[in-house]
């Protein structure tokens, strides 16, 4: 048997395999330490941060749905300043870190991402556009082309560091919004966070979570997902982090073939938090089976009979 290149290059970061796990499904990544060697991954994206500690919304603010979650936690998160000095250090030095940015108004954005920018230890932003616009009344940054393509633009100014943005899906042209992307300086992009969405409580005749509205996530958006991954990645030349139900390699192998570089697994890790350990591993034997030397081969190698339509 021959020996697979797992590594992979995710917008100038070097991941010795292509598994991430997902910002706010995996704390800053010492709380998994003891259910999964973290060296097995390519390394993790920690919970988004703001300048300051922030505060989530009051429960009930997670519910379970068919094949999937509501969450409607709301970025609660210690602030940029305990992550460099607290739960930065506390992780091995051989695990590869990227920090998750959130935040309010462009300025602020770009504050936090110029104080991760000053730490060596860290390997590259997931700028997270899909928080709202306040100065919009409310819509997501990610869901505005002219807001997204400011933000990006700004914190590309503030930061040396490779940058991804990862997408919101509750737009139109999924496309359109990574386009801005790569013209503003972007090195990546990820994609997806949580679909909005609600549930109700028939028996209170109330809806489930307190912020009545939610994002969804697991295998139930894994379609989703796969779909706006495939636009993409024949709309821009820029990489793509794949994110959206991952839960087997399997899973993880659909979004590569798509065109992924790199994927990250989320909701899954509440289930089973050893369980990106072993996409990594699935991916590497999948490989190894078709004798494909380079995990990085795999990327975007979905045959599509020629005239198909679908793009
Ligand atoms: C409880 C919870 C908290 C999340 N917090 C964040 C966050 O802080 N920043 C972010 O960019 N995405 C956050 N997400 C979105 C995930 O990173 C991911 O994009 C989404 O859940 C889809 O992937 P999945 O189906 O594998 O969970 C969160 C998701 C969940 C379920």
């Amino acid at each position: 048997m021959s020996a697979v290149d797992t590594r992979v290059n995710l917008a100038g970061i070097e991941l010795r395999n292509p598994v991430l796990t997902a910002s706010g499904t995996f704390g800053y990544g010492t709380e998994f330490a003891a259910f999964l060697d973290l060296r097995e991954i390519g390394g993790l994206v920690a919970k988004s941060l703001t300048l300051k500690p922030r505060f989530g919304n009051p429960p009930p603010r997670i519910s379970e749905t068919a094949s999937g979650m509501l969450n409607a936690i709301s970025l609660e998160n210690v602030g940029v300043e305990s992550f460099l000095s607290e739960k930065l250090p506390a992780l091995p030095d051989e695990v590869t870190v990227l920090a998750s940015i959130f935040e309010t108004d462009i300025g602020r954005y770009a504050e936090v991402a110029r104080r991760l920018g000053e730490s060596s230890r860290i390997a590259g932003l997931e700028l997270n556009a899909s928080c709202p616009h306040v100065q919009s009344g409310g819509i997501e940054f990610g869901q505005d082309p002219g807001a997204l393509g400011e933000l990006v633009s700004r914190v590309r100014a503030a930061v040396r560091l490779p940058l991804l943005v990862k997408l919101s899906p509750n737009v139109t042209d999924i496309a359109e919004m990574a386009r801005v992307c790569e013209a503003e300086g972007a090195d990546g992009v990820s994609l997806i966070n949580a679909v909005q969405a609600m549930d109700v409580d028939v028996e209170r005749g109330r809806p489930v979570l307190s912020n009545v509205l939610g994002g969804l996530s697991g295998p139930a958006i894994l379609p989703i997902a796969l779909r706006m991954v495939w636009q993409v990645y024949h709309a821009v030349s820029l990489p793509i982090c794949g994110i959206g139900g991952i839960a087997t390699a399997e899973d993880a192998l659909k979004f590569m073939l798509c065109g992924a570089t790199a994927v990250q697994v989320g909701t899954a890790n509440y289930l089973d938090p050893s369980v990106s350990g072993r996409v990594a591993a699935g991916i590497r034997s999948y490989a190894l089976e078709r004798g494909v030397a380079r995990v990085a081969d795999l990327v975007g190698s979905l045959e599509v009979p020629s005239g198909a339509p679908g793009r």
